[in-house]
């Protein structure tokens, strides 16, 4: 595994042995804040769009690795007099940085950059196009929600059941990098991906990965999803205004407690983040024990050690057998 752009560019076994490892780690942890030294490896973290949990879980991640973190400011670097990201990337790897965990504004800058450098490069989020570091947190967490017996009722007890779940992703899918992950992720795991949201915000085109559905009626297939991931609509990415009114969207699309009744019991939520209260998802849902935003926070870290190990190609004797 050299760089790590997109799920769709690996096989179900290496996205399970990523799985597995970060599993690992998670089990290793037991809050040493250090449990490896590889001091003499630098990461840099390169986000030239905000971010608060990819940034701070992957400096996380890299510390637990015991890998020294340089943090890229973009507006107090020289991207601002006018350098180029290409120069900006051959001049980190001149100074000696061994990876780049790169979070981009447009769809292409990450393969791209894969290209000017050869060390590896992680993907943080490129546009709308794909943020597989989250799909694979989230994997995890759906992984430890089975494992924990959560869908029980459906008959769901163990991994090899995963191409039983029925997965909606509500809201504003066509700016979404984390649907996209997402979708190609349960795609090669079998599960079947529903996509609900106002019409104007469904794709219409062919999306990259197999759907079971796509609806702007949540009604039709809500009482069958084990699992409902909010998006947050995207303002800063509609190159229209948006025509769905807020007092509209949340009574169609948020997950509400009038929602929750035609739910299963067993149908648990989850969002990537960051997550709009009240609009998306209802304060009290989020605060709940059949939400899953922070475990998908927490094993975050463990994913983002498990791809940074990948293809870093850190030493990890004994983790793997853990
Ligand atoms: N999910 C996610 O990418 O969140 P941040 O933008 O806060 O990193």
């Amino acid at each position: 595994m050299v760089n790590f752009i997109d799920i769709e560019k690996f096989t179900a076994d290496e996205l399970l042995e990523v799985a597995e490892l970060a599993e690992n780690y998670k089990n290793f942890d037991l809050n040493s804040p250090i449990f490896l030294n590889n001091r003499d490896k630098i990461v840099a973290l390169i986000f030239l769009e905000n971010s608060t949990r990819t940034r701070i879980s992957f400096e996380i991640a890299a510390k637990k690795l015991g890998l020294t973190v340089i943090g890229f400011d973009s507006e107090k670097s020289s991207l601002e007099k006018g350098e180029t990201i290409k120069d900006t990337v051959l001049t980190l790897k001149a100074l000696g940085v061994n990876a780049i965990v790169l979070r981009a504004s447009s769809a292409s800058s990450v393969n791209q950059v894969s290209k000017w450098v050869d060390i590896p490069v992680i993907n943080a989020g490129n546009a709308m196009r794909s943020h597989p570091t989250q799909a694979m947190g989230d994997f995890v967490t759906i992984r430890e929600a089975i494992s924990q017996g959560r869908f029980k009722s459906e008959n769901i007890n163990s991994f090899d059941d995963f191409s039983k779940l029925k997965i909606g992703i509500v809201g504003d899918i066509i700016h979404s990098r984390v649907a996209r992950s997402l979708g190609e992720l349960f795609e090669r795991f079998g599960a079947k991906t529903y996509l609900i949201g106002p019409e104007e915000l469904l794709p219409k085109f062919d999306i990259g990965f197999r759907v079971e559905g796509i609806t702007d009626d949540f009604k039709t297939c809500l009482p069958e999803l084990d699992i409902i991931i909010a998006l947050r609509i995207q303002l800063e990415r509609l190159t229209e205004p948006l025509l769905v009114n807020p007092i509209f969207y949340r009574e169609r699309y948020g997950i509400t407690g009038s929602l929750l009744e035609s739910a299963k019991p067993s149908t648990l939520f989850m969002h990537p983040g960051p997550q709009v209260r009240d609009l998306e998802i209802d304060s009290d849902i989020i605060d709940s024990d059949r939400s899953l935003i922070l475990k998908q926070v927490e094993n975050s870290i463990y994913s983002r050690m498990a791809v940074l190990t990948k293809t870093m190609g850190l030493e990890i004797d004994g983790i793997n057998n853990l």
